[in-house]
C-alpha cells in the first residue's frame, strides 16, 4: 500500500499533524505541500491536511479535492482556532463533503491549533465583532495542538490506515 500525506499549512500547526500522522503509517508513504501534489495517481490511500480560513476550507484545497479525488480513498485532517466541538465547526467544514463527493473518505480528524501573533493583532483591530472575539481567544490557543492532540491524530493515523 502507497500512502500520502499531504498537507497546507501557513503557521505550521498541520503541517505538525501532518508528520504526526506521517510517521505512524506503514508501508510505502510520502510526505509533500498540496502545492506539490498534481493528482493522486500511484496512491492507494491519501490524507488531506488544511487550516480552517475565514469559516471554511481554503479554496486551493477545495479546487484539489474536486478536482483529484474521485474515486480515491482518502482521510481529512484539519486544525482550527476553536476549540474541538465549537458549535460553528461543522458548517466551516462541512464543504470538503461536498468537494470530496466523488471519494471515499475513511475519516475526519480535527483539532486545535494555535493562532499566531501576527494574526491576533489583525483580529484584534477588525471591525467586525466576530473577527475581534476571535482575536481575543487567541492567547488561549498558545501551544496547539498539543501532546495529547497529536496522540489523538496518530491514532486517527492507524485507524484510517486499518480501514484502507
Ligand atoms: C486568515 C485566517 C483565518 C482564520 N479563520 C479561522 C476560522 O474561521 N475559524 C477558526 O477556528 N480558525 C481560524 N483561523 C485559525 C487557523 O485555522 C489555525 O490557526 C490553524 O491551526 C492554522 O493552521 P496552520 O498553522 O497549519 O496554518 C484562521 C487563521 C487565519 C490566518
Amino acid at each position: 500500500m502507497k500512502t500520502l500525506v499531504t498537507y497546507m499549512s501557513q503557521t505550521g500547526n498541520t503541517k505538525k499533524i501532518a508528520e504526526a500522522i506521517y510517521g505512524e503509517l506503514e508501508g510505502e508513504k510520502a510526505i509533500k505541500p498540496i502545492s506539490e501534489v498534481k493528482d493522486l495517481e500511484g496512491y492507494d490511500l491519501a490524507f488531506i491536511g488544511f487550516p480552517i480560513l475565514q469559516f471554511d476550507i481554503p479554496p486551493v484545497v477545495k479546487n484539489f479535492l474536486s478536482a483529484s479525488t474521485k474515486g480515491k480513498k482518502i482521510a481529512i485532517f484539519m486544525t482550527h482556532a476553536v476549540p474541538e466541538g465549537f458549535e460553528a465547526i461543522h458548517s466551516w467544514t462541512g464543504s470538503y463533503e461536498q468537494a470530496a463527493a466523488g471519494a471515499k473518505i475513511l475519516g475526519a480528524f480535527d483539532c486545535q491549533g494555535e493562532l499566531a501573533q501576527p494574526i491576533i493583532d489583525m483580529l484584534l483591530k477588525a471591525d467586525d465583532p466576530q473577527m475581534k472575539a476571535f482575536g481575543e481567544m487567541g492567547p488561549s490557543t498558545k501551544g496547539q495542538p498539543d501532546e495529547s492532540r497529536v496522540k489523538k491524530a496518530k491514532a486517527f493515523a492507524k485507524e484510517v490506515q486499518a480501514k484502507a
